[in-house]
């Protein structure tokens, strides 16, 4: 059976930037209270009618540019997201004609913020049954089209963003060494948009902000931490390491409290730790592949390295993987 690694990566997010000040302007919150309480300063917000996919595109040409792999030689495209371009058809569709990627297959998945190793997981599992050569697995997100812009518990933490990696068959020693996806539906309602087929939109619901997020902040962050810390314990396991052999780990980027409780519990020193949180907010399924990409183009994290990641987010859902660049 062969295994797969990350030949390359790329991000991308809007120019327009959101800071805490902008904010102050339009809720009753302020700069003290946003970066006391998630670490957050500005966040990249998308202009109105702008195209999520094209965002993606973004990543995946600087991806496909980084692993000298040609559009048209890629066999699957996995996109993650919760905010696609459309309901239908499939936002990996619109990637796939705007990026040329000719013969690939091309599906959605939904697992917001745990999207991104959701892909993972299940690309590695396709390219061993199906034997791809070359897989992409994109995580983007416009949260912003969906943030109820008067309520200050949620819209001071979400951006927006895409995050891209291309995979190819394992070569030496690198590779994605372990993956783990979770779920529990029981915890729905803790963080959802109601917006679907079981309500159809009135003018009304416009004006009320009815399609957006809603979320039980406190009960969230006490799922994350708990949740966080068990997927990165099981994708160590299954890797055969411990959390000393990860040269870093890379935790969801939602709030720095609940990714300082994580370094606590692994005991893991500052400069092991990937946070990008301050400058983009909660990217939702893109904010690891945000942080990955920055961090190997910045020079952090080299080859060789061993990265471990860990995620959680609406469903519930939540996911950890351990990689080897
Ligand atoms: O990807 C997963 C997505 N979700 C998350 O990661 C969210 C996880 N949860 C959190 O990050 C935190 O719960 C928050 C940052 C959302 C909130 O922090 P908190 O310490 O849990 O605050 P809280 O919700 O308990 O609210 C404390 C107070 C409340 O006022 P009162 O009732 O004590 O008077 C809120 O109304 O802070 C108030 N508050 C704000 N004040 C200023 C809530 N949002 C704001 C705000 N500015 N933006």
């Amino acid at each position: 059976m062969q295994t797969c690694q990350i030949l390359g990566s790329g991000h991308a997010v809007p120019h327009r930037i959101l800071t805490n000040a902008d904010l102050e302007q339009m809720v009753d919150t302020s700069d003290a209270w946003i970066i006391e309480r998630s670490g957050i300063r500005q966040r990249h917000i998308a202009e109105p009618g702008s195209s999520l996919s094209d965002l993606a595109a973004d990543a995946v040409k600087q991806a496909l540019e980084r692993a000298a792999t040609s559009a048209d030689e890629i066999d699957l495209i996995i996109v993650a997201t919760v905010s696609a371009d459309m309901k239908f058809p499939a936002m990996a569709c619109l990637l796939q004609e705007k990026i040329g990627a000719t013969k690939a297959a091309a599906f959605d998945i939904s697992a917001a913020c745990a999207g991104f190793i959701y892909g993972l997981h299940l690309a590695k599992s396709l390219m061993q049954t199906c034997a791809y050569q070359r897989v992409v697995v994109v995580a983007a997100e416009m949260l912003s089209s969906m943030v109820n812009w008067t309520d200050r518990n949620t819209c001071v933490l979400f951006g927006d963003g895409a995050g891209a990696v291309v995979l190819g068959p394992a070569e030496g020693n690198s590779g994605i060494l372990s993956t783990t996806i979770h779920s529990d539906g029981n915890h729905s309602k803790l963080l959802y948009n109601p917006a679907g087929s079981q309500h159809v939109l009135t003018p009304e619901d416009l004006n009320n902000n009815f399609a957006t997020i809603n979320m039980q902040g406190r009960e969230v962050f006490r799922h994350a931490v708990a949740s966080m810390t068990a997927a990165l314990n099981e994708a160590l396991e299954l890797a055969g390491l411990s959390a000393e052999d990860l040269d870093f780990i890379i935790p969801h980027q939602a709030n720095n409290r609940i990714i300082e409780a994580i370094a606590k519990r692994f005991k893991v020193p500052p400069g092991k730790l990937i946070v990008n949180v301050e400058r983009f907010g909660n990217t939702s399924a893109a904010s690891i592949p945000i942080a990955l990409n920055e961090a190997i183009q910045n020079g952090t994290i080299k080859k060789g390295a061993t990265v471990g990641m860990t995620t959680f987010g609406a469903g519930l859902t939540w996911a950890g993987a351990v990689i080897k660049i």
